[in-house]
C-alpha cells in the first residue's frame, strides 16, 4: 500500500563524500516523477535545527552528477547530539508540513536519524550510505568509496615513481578511522609492499623482516599503506623502522583530504543513482528507519541500528592474498 508521502527533505550530513551530489539529484528527480515536492536542508542536521531550507526543483540540481562535495553543504552539528536539538529538527519538519527525511551520510548520520525516528514517535526517515570509508553494514559499497580508491590509486602510482627513482620506502596514510578498506583494496591495487588497518595489530618487527627481505630480493624501494586508524600510526610505524634501518631512507606521506574530493567515478555516480532512486520509492511503499544499500547488485534495505553496528568486517583472506602477491 502507497504511504501518503506529498513532500520530503534530503540532507547530507558527516564527511562529504564523491557522488552525494548525484544522490541528491536522483531522489530530487524521482521524487518529482512521483508528484512529491522536496526541500533541500543546507548543513546537514544543524541546518534542520536552524531551518536553513531550501526548495528544490528538477533544474535545482542540474549540471551536480559530476560534481564532487555536496552542494547542499555538511556538517558534524553537535546540537543535534542534544535531545534538545533533535526535538527543535523535528519541530521543524513538523512546521514546514514535511512528511519524511532522507539522509545521506555514515554512521553518525544514522545514529542521529535512529534518534530522531525514536523520540518523535517514528517519524520517516531514510538513509543513503555516503563515505568514502565503506564502513556500514547493509552495503557491499558506500557512495564515494571507489572514487577514493581511484585517488588513492592515481596518487601512489606517483609516489611509487619517486620511491623508485630515490630507493625510498614510502609509509603512505590513507584515509580510515575505524575501517581498513581504502587501505586494504587501495592496497592491492597498487602492489603495496605491505598494508597496515585497524582490524589488526601491527606487528612492527614483522615489518621490519619484510623490508629487510625487500631489500635482499633488490627491491630497494617500498610502498607500506597505513590506514588512518592503525593503533601506531604511520609516523611512529616509519620511526620505529628507520631506528632499525638506519642507512635506508624513509619518508611519510598522509593523503589527507584529497581522498574526499574530486569528481565521482562512473560507478559511484550509478551506485548514488540507484540508491536515491530506490529511497523515494521505499518511503512511498511506506517503509522507512532503514540506510538503502546494494548487496550482490540487488537494492537491500538494513535498519539503521544494524547498519552501524560495524558488523562490516574486513575479508582477511584479501589482506593475506595481498601479502602473497607481495612478495
Ligand atoms: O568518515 C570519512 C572520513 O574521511 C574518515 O575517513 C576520516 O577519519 C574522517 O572522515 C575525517 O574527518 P574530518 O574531515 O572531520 O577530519
Amino acid at each position: 500500500m502507497n504511504h501518503d508521502i506529498r513532500k520530503i527533505a534530503i540532507l547530507t550530513s558527516g564527511g562529504d563524500s564523491p557522488g552525494m551530489n548525484a544522490a541528491i539529484r536522483a531522489v530530487v528527480r524521482a521524487a518529482i516523477s512521483e508528484k512529491i515536492s522536496v526541500i533541500g536542508i543546507m548543513h546537514g542536521y544543524q541546518g534542520l535545527i536552524d531551518k536553513e531550507f531550501i526548495p528544490l526543483y528538477g533544474s535545482s540540481v542540474s549540471g551536480i552528477i559530476q560534481r564532487g562535495g555536496t552542494f547542499l553543504k555538511s556538517s558534524r552539528s553537535k546540537e543535534f547530539r542534544t535531545s534538545e536539538g533533535r526535538a527543535k529538527a523535528y519541530q521543524n519538519l513538523q512546521d514546514e508540513n514535511i512528511d519524511a527525511l532522507v539522509v545521506i551520510g555514515g554512521d553518525g548520520t544514522f545514529h542521529g536519524a535512529e534518534l530522531l525516528m525514536n523520540e518523535s514517535g517514528n517519524y520517516p526517515v531514510i538513509g543513503l550510505p555516503g563515505t568514502i570509508d565503506n564502513d556500514l553494514f547493509g552495503t557491499d559499497l558506500t557512495i564515494g568509496y571507489d572514487t577514493a580508491l581511484n585517488t588513492v590509486v592515481h596518487a601512489v602510482d606517483k609516489i611509487r615513481d619517486t620511491a623508485g627513482s630515490h630507493d625510498i620506502v614510502f609509509f603512505v596514510e590513507v584515509m580510515g578511522r575505524d575501517a581498513g578498506y581504502i587501505a586494504l583494496n587501495s592496497g592491492i591495487a597498487v602492489g603495496a609492499e605491505n598494508i597496515l588497518v585497524p582490524e589488526e595489530i601491527t606487528d612492527v618487527d614483522a615489518l621490519i623482516t619484510k623490508i629487510e627481505q625487500d631489500q635482499r630480493k633488490k627491491k630497494t624501494s617500498g610502498i607500506i599503506i597505513v590506514a588512518e586508524g592503525d593503533k601506531i600510526g604511520a609516523a611512529e610505524v616509519a620511526r620505529r623502522v628507520k631506528e632499525k634501518m638506519p642507512n635506508h631512507e624513509m619518508r611519510v606521506t598522509i593523503l589527507g583530504h584529497i581522498q574526499r574530493g574530486g569528481a565521482p567515478s562512473c560507478m559511484d555516480r550509478v551506485l548514488a543513482s540507484r540508491l536515491g532512486y530506490a529511497a523515494v520509492h521505499i518511503l512511498k511503499e511506506g517503509r522507512w528507519g532503514v540506510m538503502v544499500g546494494v548487496i550482490n547488485g540487488e537494492i537491500s534495505e538494513t535498519p539503521f541500528a544494524k547498519a552501524i553496528k560495524n558488523e562490516h568486517s574486513l575479508d582477511k583472506g584479501l589482506l593475506e592474498m595481498a601479502r602473497k602477491l607481495s612478495i
